[in-house]
């Protein structure tokens, strides 16, 4: 007997016995057989999932040794110039992490990077799904489990980079607490019991390590489990073509074809992150130093899912509200009403767009953008208003780069983030309508010659 079939029994006898015990054959045969379209956008949700992964595995190892503590400690590790300073155990370990332990700096950029790398896949996904309409019914439901998961990865992400208790960081939670204290009422409660106590607490890193490492990922991996269940049960969309109805899916089995193509992509996720991690440096907290409340870095700048935030606050003028005895601080608008608003919005989207057009139909093929102008034109209005804001973040930097006043810019800015998103949404609508009323032969034959010759033999499977 050649080794091949021995092995082919021996995997065989194994499924067997294992279906004998805990039954399952039945639902890993379909699972196996769960057909997946082509298109490469439908990947980018998997980018997420992968970088999910990487930060897990990584994050484990950074728990071996960081203290999550604000006890005062003498730092004596490798870096010179911080040795003898009064730092907390918290950065103490974190220097440690980067410049004494074997691999540490590796592991603690890659887990930097991947989470940078996790919240754009999110966006972009969350992008297509929006561009496309694959939120409408029945995967509205999805949509909800989708912007929840959004939510939890920017707290997480926040949550985890404020860790490190250097001067960057401290300087975000300074911030923080400041926004938390400005909601009317219950702010100033709310402040002192997340804290601890009066800003800086002793209390705040060891809690944030929690919801870090144990609430938040918890959460997100149970709310991950529950979206991939959807996924499956109500199957993927797909982009309308020869062949594709309303009533089946065509595509590439999971088994062998599409699971190829994933772990493919599962290492090349593994790999670029490891290349940055490896090759490009951040968030080196040595240079920043230990927290100082006295103090803030120059060009202080959050990570790039925070920047929205950062660039409101900035461009919000000096406007408070008094009424009734009570103020309602300036930053209350820009990072908690602004914010509020926009995830709102997010969450009602699919059933604001089934209002406005009367659409309660059950939907398994996409939209192309260009069909859709309203959607389209919104979106992209939506995503300017949101870019300006992201620039806004770093308008002291920029101001310094082109060589013009802080003031000035800020002014230019102001103007821009009201202007801008409108003009943009105008002409992607324009562009979108002109677009539509092209020459509709051309787009069918266009469909045509997309279809790739090379790819793995095409399977339709009903709904
Ligand atoms: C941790 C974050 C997330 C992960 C790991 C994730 C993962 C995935 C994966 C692997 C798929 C199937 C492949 C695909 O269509 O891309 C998917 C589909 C989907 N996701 Fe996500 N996703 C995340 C966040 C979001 C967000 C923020 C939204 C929207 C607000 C969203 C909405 C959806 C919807 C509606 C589908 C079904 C799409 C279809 O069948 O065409 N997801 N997701």
């Amino acid at each position: 007997m050649t080794d091949r079939p021995r092995h082919r029994l021996a995997t065989r006898r194994l499924a067997e016995a294992v279906d004998e015990r805990v039954g399952g054959a039945r639902f890993v045969r379909e699972a196996l057989g769960k057909v997946f379209p082509d298109h490469f956008s439908f990947m980018l949700g998997e980018v997420a999932l992968y970088c999910f992964v990487v930060l897990v595995v990584t994050g484990t190892f950074l728990c071996f040794f960081f203290e999550p503590s604000q006890r005062t400690v003498t730092y004596d590790g490798s870096y010179a110039p911080l040795q003898g300073q009064q730092v907390s155990a918290a950065y103490d370990s974190a220097v440690r992490l980067s410049w004494d332990v074997r691999a540490g700096l590796l592991v603690r950029q890659v887990h930097h990077w991947a989470a940078l790398v996790f919240l754009a896949a999110i966006v972009v996904h969350l992008a297509r799904i929006f561009f496309t309409g694959a939120f409408r019914k029945p995967r509205d439901l999805n949509w909800i489990v989708g912007v929840t998961l959004l939510v939890a990865a920017i707290g997480n992400g926040f949550a985890g980079y404020s860790l490190a208790d250097d001067l960057l960081s401290g300087t975000g939670l300074r911030i923080m607490f400041s926004i938390v204290e400005s909601v009317p009422f219950v702010g100033d409660t709310a402040a002192f019991w997340i804290f601890g106590g009066e800003y800086p607490a002793d209390d705040i890193i060891g809690r944030l390590f929690v919801v870090h490492i144990l609430v938040l990922p918890a959460l997100i991996a149970a709310l991950i489990g529950v979206h991939l269940a959807l996924v499956v049960r109500q199957k993927h969309t797909q982009f309308p073509g020869p062949g594709r109805t309303e009533e089946n899916v065509v595509g590439t089995h999971l088994w062998p074809a599409y699971a190829a193509k994933s772990i493919s992509l599962l290492l090349a996720v593994v790999g670029v992150l490891l290349l940055l991690g490896g090759l490009v440096q951040i968030n080196p907290i040595w240079i920043y130093g230990p927290y100082d409340p006295a103090a803030v870095t120059t060009a202080a700048q959050p990570d790039w899912y925070m920047g929205w935030l950062e660039g409101a606050l900035r461009l919000f003028p000096a406007w408070e509200l008094r009424a009734f005895g009570h103020t309602v601080p300036n930053q209350f608008f820009p990072a908690v009403l602004m914010p509020g608003l926009t995830f709102a919005l997010l969450y009602a989207w699919p059933f604001l767009e089934r209002r406005a057009t009367g659409d309660h139909e059950v939907h398994h093929l996409l939209d192309s953008p260009r069909d859709r102008p309203v959607r389209t034109a919104i979106g992209a209005t939506a995503l300017t208003f949101y870019g300006v804001l992201f620039v806004a973040g770093s308008q002291d930097v920029l101001a310094v780069e082109l060589g013009v006043s802080v003031n000035g810019l800020t002014w230019v800015l102001r103007v821009l983030v009201l202007v801008l998103p409108i003009v943009v949404g105008l002409l992607v609508h324009r562009w979108c309508r002109d677009l539509a009323r092209g020459d509709a032969a051309e787009a069918e034959a266009e469909a045509e010659l997309a279809i790739d010759e090379r790819a793995p033999r095409r399977v339709s499977a009903s709904r």
